[in-house]
């Protein structure tokens, strides 16, 4: 066992935290079918999604751009955004449905999984009826990441499911919370955000417990590689944020704007201040490694 390993810290056993999980799930859920206004119209002149975070925003590009433009793109970002999110998703659920079908049937660990297949299907239930209403969309996601997820589907294995949930929801996470504080953007954004923050905080206490249950029991080769698929992950997440059918929609140029998101700083210290909130924990877990730290590097990010 490595220093890195003996470092990590003790959570309470699973049926413990399951139990914890399934009251919350009682108290703070929601029904996204009745608490979201759908029938409301959209607002005039509102962005979709805080301007900040925007593919563009603070390129030259961005500054050319009308507001009315500016308005258009966030539009046809937050379709694209919520497109990936039910992708992502609906892959969770069939990895935890998957694992779950091995757990002892009258545990509380597996019925909150079974919650959590819950909440899930209807949160895409809700992005799905959010992208339908944006009528943006659909954009084609990259071939090669969509095979990567469809291989981390068949072949995953519980520690690298939890893994890859977790990052994904705290990427998540972090800037939902930033979209459902920001009084300017559609109300019903706001609301869709803020009841997947809610939600989701069950979701990241259930991987990262368990994860630190299981991470300290596996061998070092196995967490290279989980700390690989992390590292590779973040790479997926980033490029599925800058779909080249999401600017023709928007009208942009879409050489130009794929360039100009490519490299815009600004973009890119939102992933990295998003990473930054993360991180520690996966640092703690031994899943920041000097290999792993590479491919991070490769993608521009600092762990
Ligand atoms: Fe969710
Ligand atoms: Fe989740």
């Amino acid at each position: 066992m490595t220093s890195a390993v003996k470092r990590v810290r003790t959570v309470g056993d699973r049926e413990a935290t399951a139990v914890k999980l399934l009251d919350a799930s009682l108290k703070h859920s929601f029904d996204p079918q009745v608490d979201v206004a759908w029938n409301e119209p959209w607002q005039e002149d509102t962005f979709f999604l805080p301007e900040e975070l925007s593919t563009l925003y603070g390129t030259d590009l961005w500054q050319r751009m009308s507001r009315a433009h500016r308005i258009e793109l966030s539009r046809c970002e937050l379709a694209n955004n919520l497109a990936f999110g039910i992708w992502v998703e609906t892959l969770f659920v069939q990895m935890l449905a998957r694992h779950a079908l091995s757990w002892d049937p009258a545990s509380n660990h597996l019925r909150y999984a079974l919650t959590e297949i819950g909440d899930e299907t209807r949160h895409s239930t809700m992005f799905s009826r959010t992208v339908e209403k944006l009528q943006r969309g659909p954009y084609r996601f990259n071939v090669a990441d969509r095979f990567a997820t469809d291989l981390l589907r068949a072949f995953s294995t519980e520690p690298l499911a939890f893994v890859a949930v977790l990052f994904v929801e705290e990427m998540f996470d972090a800037l939902q919370r930033i979209g459902m504080r920001d009084e300017t953007i559609q109300p019903l954004c706001r609301q869709t955000f803020r009841i997947h923050v809610v939600e989701e905080a069950r979701h990241m206490r259930f991987a990262r417990d368990e994860l630190f249950r299981v991470i300290p029991t596996l061998s070092r080769a196995y967490r290279e590689a989980l700390a690989a698929a992390v590292a590779y992950g973040i790479g997926l997440v980033v490029r599925s944020t800058k779909t080249p059918e999401m600017y023709a929609e928007a009208g942009l140029d879409v050489a130009e704007a794929v360039r100009a998101a490519r490299s815009n700083p600004h973009a890119h210290e939102v992933i990295q201040r998003s990473v930054d909130h993360f991180i520690p924990v996966y640092r703690e877990l031994g899943l920041i490694t000097p290999a792993s730290r590479l491919i991070w590097r490769a993608q521009g990010l600092t762990v």
